[in-house]
């Protein structure tokens, strides 16, 4: 597939700060085609190392919150000093996905590339803690690491070459996830449907020199991604 955002990005630093599948393409491909502004303000959810972040704010022209619980607000703000982004531009912050420390109705648009399945499985958290901060009209953009069909009950051995089977329980297929979000009222789903580029994505992240890209080779090796999909999710506040 043809990343030409992603490409203004040197592949060191995706290698150097991905934490799962390559998070630009997937925020590229999420991104392609959706109708969010240029100056629009973005909440980039469990942002990691701020690859999205950065490549929202520089390549799309976003204002980015890069709101994250386990990454260093203070490292991810000298990455993005390093790519030729000001704090008028980006605004990294320590915050739990479950308590964000927002106005109502503050952000034009949400993007989760990757994280939304540790804290969106649990379906009250749509509409209790991250809808509310969102523009009536506003865009939630989810790109999730997901399954084909879930298998929970007859996990494929490859999958556990791995990942423990309470790992794989962050993963669903999109009719669980359809479920998940039609559960929460004031919100309309727009589209859902399985990311192309996946087995790239992965190819990226398993070429990462850190210990979780290592401990996942095994599995991917083994077959795991005949299983596993990833799911752009759609969806508009009303
Ligand atoms: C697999 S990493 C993906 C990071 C980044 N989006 C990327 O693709 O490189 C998952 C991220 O979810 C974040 N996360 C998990 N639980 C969270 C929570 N309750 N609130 C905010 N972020 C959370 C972690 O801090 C971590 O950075």
């Amino acid at each position: 597939m043809n990343f030409p955002k992603t490409n203004t990005f040197p592949k060191t630093t995706m290698l150097e700060r991905s934490m799962g599948p390559n998070p630009l393409k997937l925020c590229e491909e999420l991104l392609d085609g959706s109708k969010i502004p240029r100056g629009s303000v973005v909440l980039d959810l469990g942002s990691g190392a701020g690859l999205t972040s950065a490549l929202m704010a520089r390549e799309y022209g976003f204002v980015v919150y890069a709101a994250d619980l386990w990454s260093d607000p203070g490292d991810n703000m000298r990455f993005f000093e390093g790519v030729g982004l000001s704090n008028r531009q980006i605004v990294p912050l320590k915050a739990d996905a479950t308590a964000l420390p927002f106005a109502s109705s503050f952000f034009d648009a949400v993007v989760c590339v990757d994280s939304y399945n540790y804290f969106g499985r649990d379906p009250e958290y749509l509409g209790e803690h991250l809808l509310p901060l969102v523009k009536p009209g506003g865009t939630l953009l989810f790109s999730i690491a997901g399954m084909k069909h879930d298998c929970h009950d007859n996990l494929p051995t490859c999958l556990l070459e791995s990942w423990t089977p309470e790992q794989l329980d962050y993963m669903h297929d999109m009719d669980w996830w359809r479920r998940n979000i039609e559960c929460t009222q004031g919100v309309e789903i727009i589209d859902m449907h399985e990311m192309a580029c996946t087995a790239e994505a992965w190819a990226d992240w398993l070429a990462c020199d850190n210990e979780y890209a290592r401990g996942d080779r095994a599995a991917v090796e083994a077959g795991a991604l005949d299983y596993l999909n990833t799911i752009a999710v759609e969806l508009r506040k009303l």
